[in-house]
């Protein structure tokens, strides 16, 4: 996507391959910079503060970081470390553990010498090919919005498709484009009048910061609100759908994402307000069919509850503490919408109902 008209992928190779830049996303809105990952220890580091963040580019910087890993020591007792290492930098998040595999499949038979150069090369597939995914996502959101404005009464034709996101699914959480956001940039571009209303998403706030500086910087019309008002403007008829994305999804459909999604499905459900989740297919776990009993809930700090960072009048980024001394705070940051919930998920090849029959019917093909 374009930044002051440059285009931006949220990953990149520096110096041939010997680093890896990413956008910092701890400090936007309010800063846009970039950081270089040189080794094994930054690119975790990395993940886990959130510099980067979002199921799909976590994915890639992994895989990137395995790479780097291999440059530094290529064996076979180095691989194995880093990929543990990796792997448990966050663990809800299934596209890691589905890029770390795929990278160690691709090396692990090579001679030492050639691993870091095969890895590289795989890890750049992995980020490639989830630009095509979003893309592909995006198309078939489009035509889902094309068909929500067409069915609208008449006397909403012409006014914006209202749509609800929570968390940040844009391009900032994948290489590219985004998954929950790639069908509202697409149907913009198009011309179909589109608002969002954004989820703030405490405690991080990842749709306040990330997704409302996504969609200001494409000219997307959005209005940011508390994560409590999303039932109250259902009820009022103010919201057509509701977008989000996952960080992993059962081979049954059952959704888990970011803390507060399953709320919003409950009250879109009760308001008859169409429910839909973007994925793409790396984020889907086969392995599993009960989101709520076998998907680990990343447990993170409680200083993420009881603090929270901005920008202060005079322009200084810093934190503030909300709760009295003493308060403790408890941070899952995740949740999982069961399938029931869910009108129908949109993946790269097409759209499919939440269940396993609609997931093998896209994915057997
Ligand atoms: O904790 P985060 O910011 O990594 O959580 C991100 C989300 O929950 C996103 O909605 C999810 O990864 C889908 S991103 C395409």
């Amino acid at each position: 996507m374009n930044i002051d008209g440059k285009a931006w992928r949220t990953i990149w190779l520096e110096e041939g391959g010997r680093s890896v830049g990413v956008i910092d996303q701890t400090r936007l809105p309010h800063r846009f910079t970039t950081r270089s990952l040189a080794t094994l220890d930054e690119a975790a580091e990395a993940i886990t503060t959130m510099v980067v963040r979002g199921a799909p580019l976590i994915g890639v910087t992994g895989a990137y970081g395995l790479m780097l890993a291999l440059q530094a020591d290529p064996s076979d007792d180095a691989l194995e470390a880093a990929f543990t290492r990796l792997n448990a930098t966050r663990p809800t998040a299934v596209n890691l553990r589905w890029a770390l595999e795929r990278v160690r499949a691709k090396v692990a038979p090579l001679p030492p010498a050639e691993r870091a150069e095969a890895a590289k090369a795989e890890a750049a597939a992995i980020a490639d090919e989830d630009v095509a995914m979003c893309d592909a996502i995006g198309e078939h959101g489009l035509a889902l919005f094309r068909q929500l404005a067409a069915a609208r009464p008449a006397e909403c034709r012409g006014e914006p498709l209202n749509v609800l996101t929570h968390c940040n699914a844009g391009w900032l959480a994948t290489v590219d484009w985004g998954t929950a956001l790639a069908p509202i940039y697409k149907a913009h571009r198009a011309g179909i009048p589109i608002h969002v209303w954004v989820d703030e998403t405490r405690p991080r706030n990842q749709g306040a910061s990330l997704t409302a500086f996504e969609l200001g910087r494409e000219g997307v019309p959005h209005t940011v609100i508390v994560d409590n008002a999303g039932g109250h403007l259902m009820q009022h008829g103010q919201v057509d759908a509701v977008i989000v994305g996952t960080d992993r999804t059962t081979r049954t459909g059952d959704v888990c994402n970011k803390i507060g999604t399953y709320l919003k499905a409950l009250a879109a459900h009760d308001n008859g307000v169409p429910f839909y989740v973007a994925l793409p297919a790396s984020t889907i776990d086969w392995t599993i069919a009960d989101g709520v009993a076998e998907i680990p809930i990343e447990a993170r700090s409680a200083a993420e509850v009881t603090d929270i960072q901005g920008r202060d009048s005079a322009g200084a980024i810093g934190s503030v503490q909300l709760t009295p001394d003493g308060s403790s705070g408890f941070n899952p940051a995740f949740d999982v919408t069961p399938a029931r919930l869910v009108t129908a998920l949109i993946t790269e090849r097409g759209v499919a109902p939440a269940s396993e029959e609609g997931l093998r019917q896209l994915y057997t093909q």
